[in-house]
């Protein structure tokens, strides 16, 4: 078991710099599939889930050479179909694999995703927009089965109870590129994320508008070459990263990212009392005392996203007053509550929603992660409590961030990776 023995209240002074971004590289390292030729990426983060999701790729037949911050891709066995349960359960994400799948190789075997921890994801979209791309798409002893000898365009509705789904998203783009027509998809997620594979598909050759809207035009192509292309900048993570010198009182810059990504999280931020300076590739956060307490809901993009709503419920237990806080992604997404709790915050649940009474200080203790986010949300409490804070189960934050203590102890953070016997104090 690796943990995180942090020695709280040192304010972050500095700049680091964002790696790649797990959730844009995810979808596309899953779209190299449907390529016939050679592929580089490039900032592709060097985190748990890429390597999950290469040995994935691996065993679908593609020969994937890590080489720095790049990979490189090439197709040497297009026959594998399967994803197999040990692989997709342990990473969701693999999921993705499913529409580059049937729409390259006419047929996926794709393990259901496992349980959750930050609440229920339903796939019904995924399926929704594959079948109405012409795939015959069955469930047998926990996989999804698809087929299909050619897909073909369609106008598809997207839309779920909770907004767009991304990787739902991904998934029907993924295939549309390939169908015989044109693809309308209504209600297309309009995260970054999709951007950047939408991106990266126009590199291999797909013919794509309206990526980043809600509205996403494809026309079908015979088949797509081979690309070298940059993967965008970690958005979460430059979050993340911005809250924790927010969260100590602190003042630091983030480089390599695009600061309009973050532009509801900032804007936040200022109400908060923060200042915010941006410029083309990297903002500052700078503090002026306590923060002042400030609503946060997250939505789809453009809003606050989901995945930095622990973080903020972190900042906001030491605002000077009463916050609330919910998500309207992942209405359950509150893992983290307790865990703050044992660090002194003062928060109520009620009816997925979080009101959170700012306290003047938070007291270190032995706090366990459970989920990438929730475990971000805990280090943050971690670096503003007084005395130490031991976080457990750090191999749910190395899912998703790359060297995370690193980067903040190149803040100034009192921050080691520890691995702890469980029966050792600290
Ligand atoms: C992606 O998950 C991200 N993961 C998540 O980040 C992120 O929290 C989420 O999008 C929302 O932004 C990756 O990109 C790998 P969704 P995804 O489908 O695509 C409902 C992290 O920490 N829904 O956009 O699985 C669903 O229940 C992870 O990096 C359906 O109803 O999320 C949810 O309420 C956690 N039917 C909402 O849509 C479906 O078929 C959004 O889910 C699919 C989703």
């Amino acid at each position: 078991m690796t943990s995180f023995r942090i020695t709280g209240r040192a304010p972050l002074e500095g700049t680091v710099e964002a790696s790649g971004s797990k959730n844009a590289a995810l979808p596309v390292l899953a779209a190299a599939i449907l390529a016939e030729g050679p592929v580089r990426l490039e900032r592709v983060p060097e985190v748990g889930d890429v390597a999950t999701l290469i040995e994935v790729l691996s065993e679908l037949g593609l020969r994937i050479e890590r080489a720095g911050d790049a990979v490189n891709i090439e197709t040497i066995d297009p026959h594998p179909v399967r994803a197999r349960y040990e692989l997709v359960r342990r990473m969701r994400a693999s999921f993705c694999v499913l529409g580059p799948l049937l729409a390259r190789r006419g047929k996926a075997m794709v393990s259901l995703p496992g349980g959750c921890n930050i609440g229920p994801r339903p796939i019904d979209l995924h399926l929704k927009g594959l079948s109405e791309l012409g795939a015959k798409v069955e469930i047998e002893e926990g996989y999804v089965a698809a087929r299909a000898d050619r897909l073909f365009g369609a106008v598809i509705d997207l839309s779920g109870p909770r907004g767009p789904t991304v990787t739902g998203t991904a998934n029907v783009l993924s295939a549309a590129v390939l169908a015989r027509g044109t693809t309308v998809i209504e209600n297309a997620a309009t995260e970054p994320e999709i951007v950047d594979l939408g991106q990266f598909l126009r590199a291999l050759g797909a013919r794509i508008e309206g990526l980043g809207t809600s509205t996403i035009y494809v026309v079908g192509a015979e088949e797509l070459g081979g690309a070298t292309y940059r993967v965008a900048a970690d958005r979460i993570e430059a979050g993340t990263l911005l809250l924790a010198a927010a969260i100590t009182g602190g003042r630091a810059t983030v480089t390599g990212i695009v600061p309009d990504q973050l532009r509801a999280v900032l804007l936040k931020l200022r109400d908060a009392g923060f200042t915010i300076q941006g410029s083309k590739d990297r903002v500052t956060v700078m503090s002026h005392g306590r923060p002042r307490a400030v609503d946060v809901t997250a939505l789809p993009y453009p809003g606050i996203p989901t995945d930095l709503q622990a973080q903020w419920m972190a900042l906001l237990a030491l605002a000077d007053g009463q916050s609330v806080v919910r998500d309207r992604v992942f209405p359950g997404r509150f893992a983290h509550v307790d865990e703050l709790k044992r660090l002194g915050a003062q928060i109520e649940l009620r009816n997925s929603t979080a009101t959170v009474t700012g306290v003047e200080r938070l007291t270190g203790a032995h706090v366990a992660a459970s989920d990438l986010r929730a475990s971000a949300a805990l280090v943050l409490a971690g670096l503003a409590a007084e005395g130490r804070t031991v976080v457990h189960h750090i191999e749910h934050l190395d899912r998703g961030y790359q060297q995370l203590d690193e980067k903040l102890a190149q803040l100034g953070a009192k921050i080691e990776r520890v691995a702890l016997s469980k029966y050792h104090g600290v």
